[in-house]
């Protein structure tokens, strides 16, 4: 089977006419605030946030799936928003890290980032603390992961092994780990 180059060019030596999908309208509720927007439908979620709304806290990594630096909540459950596209998300609710803690109230899990030193670059962070904010709920539905033993998480259970899985897509490359893993056990004990 062609690659999807080779096809494009055999329609170009063909002299068939590419098509554009016209912008559509189309509505992200993020943070709270409803934006209407009219945009092409190939445009990503990551790039409607970023480049139509300016809201540049969700970082652009990779683009591919494989780093996390892009991970919002979208109905409260955490997704690569260069993975999907905006138009998949009209009307569902999306919280980007800008909505996570208020003016001088930061999110319990921006504050124990802060207070575990749990970021250098802080590149990797937004997607990190909206990663374990959801990877909160998952343990609090007592949803299993790749190492928990039998269908559910059992309370009380969340071991240090288990966050590092549950946050293995999210790719730190200066090596914070173990105090992103501490910051959030912290607040996993908190809240225990
Ligand atoms: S930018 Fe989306 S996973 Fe890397
Ligand atoms: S703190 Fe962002 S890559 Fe390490």
């Amino acid at each position: 089977m062609p690659d999807d180059d080779q096809s494009l060019s055999e329609q170009r030596a063909q002299g068939a006419t590419l098509v554009h999908a016209p912008p559509q309208p189309l509505t992200l509720r993020i943070n709270g605030a409803e934006h209407h927007l009219t945009i092409e439908p190939r445009v990503t979620l990551l790039d409607a946030l970023r480049e139509v709304l300016g809201l540049t806290g969700t970082k652009k990594g990779c683009d591919r799936g494989q780093c996390g630096a892009c991970t919002v909540l979208v109905d409260g459950q955490r997704i690569n928003s260069c993975l999907t596209l905006a138009m998949m998300h009209d009307g569902r609710e999306i919280t980007t890290v800008e909505g996570l803690g208020e003016q001088g109230q930061p999110h319990p899990i921006q504050q124990a980032f802060m207070d575990c030193d749990g970021f250098q670059c802080g590149y990797c962070t937004p997607g990190q603390v909206c990663s374990a904010v959801a990877l909160l709920d998952e343990v609090k539905a007592r949803q299993a992961s790749m190492l928990t033993e039998g269908d559910q998480l059992a309370p009380g259970a969340l071991s240090e092994d288990e966050i590092r899985e549950r946050m293995s897509g999210n790719l730190c490359r200066c090596g914070a780990y173990p105090n992103i893993v501490k910051a959030i056990h912290s607040v996993v004990l908190r809240q225990a």
